[in-house]
């Protein structure tokens, strides 16, 4: 016979918690949880790994260790500490942020959710996040992993990739956290530290090991596998581009994206957007000023966002004169002062 869940709140929460006082991970804004390090390191950790972040997030605070030196950070100068963490719109609204959070609040962030959510780039995950870990408000994270934990946990069959299940998961996890008075940091840190660590996406989970198992439905029904349910994965469109890696001396052109697109401000390689065919290359060169170069096919490449894949292609232009109109740009800038994505 199956064994049933046990479900009392107050047990499972302390178990969940020990195992992740005993299991945490070390991370450096958990060793000061302001709010400004909340929020940058959510921020960060959106999208991008752990053990990534964590030279990312070092580098940032020694530069803008606080959100007034973030709200006055040149753009060139905030894009290069970003540059390689890609979706570049984070950093763009954080800044948003910051100001706001100067001009309106002098400097001090709002603990509350519904405040915190108001602010450019700030959603229910994230404006949880700061409330709880900040300020031990006991507001739930609902994350991928949280997503998936609390499915098995419960045994539900609800899509996760659904706004229906993402709230009717937080309205859970609140009632849960309140009845059982767990401090709401640890609470939310520790279901996020077991999706990471312990109740695995791919693969095996390492169920084992986990201090919840007894509470798990999935796991005493042996549903592991099937749970959490999710819909089919987006198709991405697909676009070529031509790029032209121009090269005077040892400088390169590049070019500043002035629109709205995720790599605003960033700087790009020329290029446009359709095939590497001799006819296109010579008119978008001519287009440029550059006469009497040597060019060269360089191998391509693939390139994967969210929603788009690019397949590059790639010409290297060598120029002795660098034509009116186009911007060369030295190693050390590159080094320096100028970001450029990661494509
Ligand atoms: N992933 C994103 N934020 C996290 C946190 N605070 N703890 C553990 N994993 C996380």
């Amino acid at each position: 016979m199956e064994k049933e869940a046990d479900n009392n709140p107050v047990r499972m929460t302390e178990a969940l918690i020990a195992w992740y006082e005993a299991n945490k991970r070390s991370m450096p804004w958990r060793e000061d949880p302001a709010p400004y390090h909340v929020y940058v390191s959510e921020i960060m950790l959106q999208q991008t790994r752990v053990d990534t972040v964590r030279a990312y997030y070092l580098r940032f605070m020694e530069a803008l260790p606080d959100v007034f030196s973030l709200a006055s950070c040149p753009e060139d100068r905030l894009l290069k500490l970003w540059e390689g963490l890609g979706y570049y719109s984070r950093v763009h609204n954080m800044q948003k942020a910051a100001r706001i959070i100067v001009s309106d609040f002098g400097g001090e962030f709002p603990a509350e959710y519904e405040i915190l959510k108001k602010l450019p780039g700030i959603g229910a995950y994230t404006a949880s996040a700061v409330s709880s870990i900040a300020f031990h408000r006991p507001e739930p994270v609902v994350d991928g992993n949280v997503l998936r934990v609390v499915s098995r946990i419960t045994g539900s069959r609800e899509n996760i990739d659904l706004q229906e299940t993402k709230s009717s998961m937080r309205a859970q996890l609140k009632s849960v956290m309140t009845e059982s008075g767990a401090d709401p940091s640890a609470f939310n840190q520790a279901l996020m530290e077991l999706g990471a660590l312990v109740c695995l996406p791919n693969g095996e989970p390492h169920c084992a090991d986990c201090p919840v198992r007894t509470y798990c439905s999935a796991y005493l029904e042996g549903t592991i596998g099937e749970i959490p349910v999710r819909k089919p994965k987006i198709t991405r469109k697909k676009a070529e581009i031509t790029a032209f890696l121009i090269v005077c001396g040892n400088s390169m052109a590049l070019v500043k994206n002035s629109g709205k697109s995720l790599l605003s401000g960033l700087y790009e390689l020329p290029h446009y957007e359709g095939p590497a065919d001799k006819g296109r290359i010579a008119a978008y060169l001519d287009r440029l000023g550059l006469k009497d170069v040597k060019t060269r096919r360089l191998s391509d490449g693939r390139h994967i966002f969210t929603h788009i894949e690019w397949e590059l292609h790639g010409i290297e232009v060598l120029t002795r004169e660098k034509p009116e109109g186009l911007d060369f740009y030295s190693p050390e800038d590159l080094e320096s002062r100028i970001a450029v994505p990661e494509a």
